[in-house]
């Protein structure tokens, strides 16, 4: 047992549900490949995890989102996962679940296992989660990431006014005859050949027609959280980024329901005294265990063009804030007039004015994110791979490839 009171077993076993077997699109945990978790005094957490085959790049990857993941919760020193084969019986009831989810599905959601799903939140309003929404999301399309925003503010909407958009979401019936939303496409210039995408879905974006209109009418927001969730065509993305409403209520607990994989970025002035509603949103992460990717400090100091630094906001709280969670400081966005200009114009600051130092840093953090902090999954050579498993385990061979 741990020293850390909230590091148990069952709490590391909670945070694990978040991680999806990429080509199955289940949590592992639900699957069955969880076989042991231990937690050490020191706060050394061990991790045992049933492979379904041993080979092919998804072991590297189940294990650093495995990693990450429980470095995520309080009191953890080191992580080590180990692993072992699943017995013949345990595999064709892994594959017994995975087919019976897959025939289940009209999916829960419509977002696709291996796309990356990133909130950006805050107790507060007005401290920037919308600006900083939209520029991770036009500098991650600028480095060719297929990106999704979703505005999950439901009735304070303003990516549509940030990005620029003006269109309408359409809806179009799907195969089987559901209605389906279409994401508004804009393209991102990348300044090479290959062109970004940003698609976007946000409640200022209906059809104000009569159809549209009474599919809406009388929802609760948690409710319509989950509409954009299963009824918008999202297609493959790398990462899905959604802005959320402030404060800590049910869009965020539906959230965690819904995306156990998502992850958070959490949004602080850097005023010393203002992070306690920014601490609340890492506390509510935490209890419903979704994980802390990083704490963003925004309208940190301004640097005059003179070069005279002015900390308007104060200093500091970025680095309490994170000093207190436990998670890392990824960014101080600097005070930049040319946010909120550029902002008004539906021209993100990255793109608009990419020398600011706004710009720069938000930039930087785009990269950070896909490098290190949350890189998308390395699924190359392995897409096919289940298909074979569930035919087998459908005509009752033995199920082991390789
Ligand atoms: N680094 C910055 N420098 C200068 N102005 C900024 C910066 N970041 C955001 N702003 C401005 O602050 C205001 C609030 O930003 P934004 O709307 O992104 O915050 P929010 O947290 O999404 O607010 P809400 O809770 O209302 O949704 C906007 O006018 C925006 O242009
Ligand atoms: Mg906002």
């Amino acid at each position: 047992m741990s020293d850390h009171p909230d590091l148990t077993p069952e709490a590391v076993t909670a945070i694990l549900r978040g991680v999806l077997d990429p080509e199955l699109g289940m949590s592992i945990v639900d699957l069955g490949m969880l076989k042991d978790v231990r937690v050490s005094a020191d706060g050394d957490v061990t991790v045992k995890i049933a492979l379904t085959t041993a080979g092919c790049p998804l072991r590297g990857q189940i294990q650093s989102d495995v990693v990450n993941k429980v470095h995520g919760l309080a009191g953890v020193r080191e992580v080590d996962v180990e692993y072992g084969e699943l017995t013949q019986e345990e595999r064709s009831t892994l594959m017994q679940r995975a087919r019976l989810e897959a025939q289940r599905r009209a999916p829960e959601t419509r977002v696709a296992p291996t796309t990356r799903v990133l909130a950006i939140s805050s107790g507060k309003g007005g401290v920037g989660k919308s600006s900083i929404t939209a520029n991770l999301a036009v500098a991650l399309a600028a480095q060719g990431r297929r990106i999704g925003v979703l505005d999950a503010d439901i009735w304070g909407f303003s990516i549509p006014r940030l990005l620029g958009v003006a269109g309408r979401l359409r809806a179009q019936k799907n195969a089987e005859g559901k209605g389906l939303i279409e994401p508004i496409d804009i393209p991102v210039g990348t300044g090479s050949d290959s062109e970004g995408v940003v698609r976007v879905v946000s409640m200022g974006l209906l059809l104000d027609d009569e159809d549209t209109a009474l599919m809406w009418r009388g929802l609760i927001l948690a409710k319509a959280l989950e509409q954009f969730l299963t009824d918008v065509d999202w297609g493959q993305l790398d990462y899905l980024l959604i802005d959320m409403p402030p404060g800590t209520g049910d869009i965020q607990m539906a959230l965690s329901r819904l995306l156990p994989q998502a992850e958070m970025l959490v949004v602080t002035p850097p005023a010393k005294n203002a992070q306690k509603v920014a601490a609340r949103v890492a506390d509510m992460a935490r209890r419903s265990y979704m994980k802390v990717l990083g704490i963003v400090e925004n309208m940190s100091a301004f640097v005059a063009p003179d070069g005279s630094v002015h900390e308007i906001f104060g200093a500091g709280g970025g680095r309490r804030l994170s000093k207190l969670t436990g998670a890392e400081l990824v960014a101080q966005i600097p005070i930049e007039p040319q946010v909120a200009v550029t902002g008004d114009e539906g021209r993100p600051v990255v793109l608009a004015a990419p020398d600011s130092a706004a710009a720069i840093e938000l930039t930087r953090l785009a990269a950070q994110i896909s490098s290190t902090l949350l890189p998308p999954p390395e699924m190359a050579g392995c897409t096919a791979r289940i298909f074979d498993l569930i035919a087998q385990a459908e005509s009752g061979e033995p199920t082991s490839v390789e």
